[in-house]
């Protein structure tokens, strides 16, 4: 079987800017899109890149994929600041809306809020995959049809948030679910490096299955896989069914 997703392999040192290029033409077509960004070490860069060519976010719409539960609102690690401060503080020509995910009263509550907001549609979504294959907070044992919801997270997400910096490990979180990701017109998976490339393999051309939450976005009929060389290095182009 064929793929049915669009795979793009870039160098390393062109990943972010052919990401970027990418992004501010969707934005150039389309400047009111409603787009949901991820946080994490992958688009990092990715970021400084729009930053870098004054991408023209002024008519289009941010929202976050997720967030953790239990850090303190002034955490380093907390995903709202950290996209904040890596590309909407430092866009000379800001989105119109900003919408981090509102931790304000309890936690359920807030995530059907933020549900609410992306059920409004979302014309493109951009995803990383952790190394244990979730998406968002998605972690494994996630359905393809999961809600937006309050998650308790895997250990290997708590190790990753420390390592973000979060002065406590969180335990949970909130994040879109899957099945409002797959309802965006279009998805972006985002991946590099070496320490991504199995897991990218299993999500790809593995069997699709909730233990690698990452691998049911190959439904969506506008997947585009943006990887660069050292992530891409254990695909084979050859999906199972
Ligand atoms: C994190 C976040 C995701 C992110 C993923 C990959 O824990 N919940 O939004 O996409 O895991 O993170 P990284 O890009 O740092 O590898």
């Amino acid at each position: 079987r064929s793929p049915r997703y669009r795979l793009e392999v870039l160098p390393p040192d062109a990943w972010a800017g052919h990401v970027a290029d990418r992004l501010v033409e969707r934005l150039t077509a389309r400047p009111t899109l409603r787009i949901c960004l991820p946080t994490g070490d992958t688009p990092t860069p990715l970021y400084d890149a729009l930053v870098g060519r004054g991408a023209p976010f002024g008519g289009a719409e941010v929202l976050l994929l997720d967030e953790y539960l239990g850090l303190s609102e002034d955490d380093p690690a907390r995903a709202g600041e950290r996209l904040r401060r890596e590309l909407i503080d430092r866009l000379a020509d800001p989105p119109a809306a900003y919408h981090p995910i509102d931790l304000a009263g309890p936690p359920d509550q807030a995530a059907g809020r933020h549900d609410v907001l992306a059920a409004a549609g979302l014309d493109l979504t951009l995803v990383g995959i952790g190394r244990n294959g979730h998406v968002g907070f998605n972690e494994p044992g996630s359905d393809a049809d999961s809600e937006t919801r309050v998650v308790a997270l895997a250990a290997e997400s708590r190790q990753v948030a420390e390592a973000y910096g979060a002065s406590e490990g969180p335990r949970s979180g909130i994040t879109l679910g899957l099945r409002r990701l797959l309802e965006s017109a279009e998805i972006w998976l985002l991946a590099t490096g070496r320490s991504k490339a199995e897991i990218l393999a299993r999500a790809l051309e593995g069997p699709e299955t909730p233990q690698v939450p990452a691998s049911f976005l190959r439904r969506h009929h506008r997947l585009t896989v943006l990887a660069d060389e050292a992530a891409a290095t254990r695909l084979t182009g050859r999906p199972s069914s």
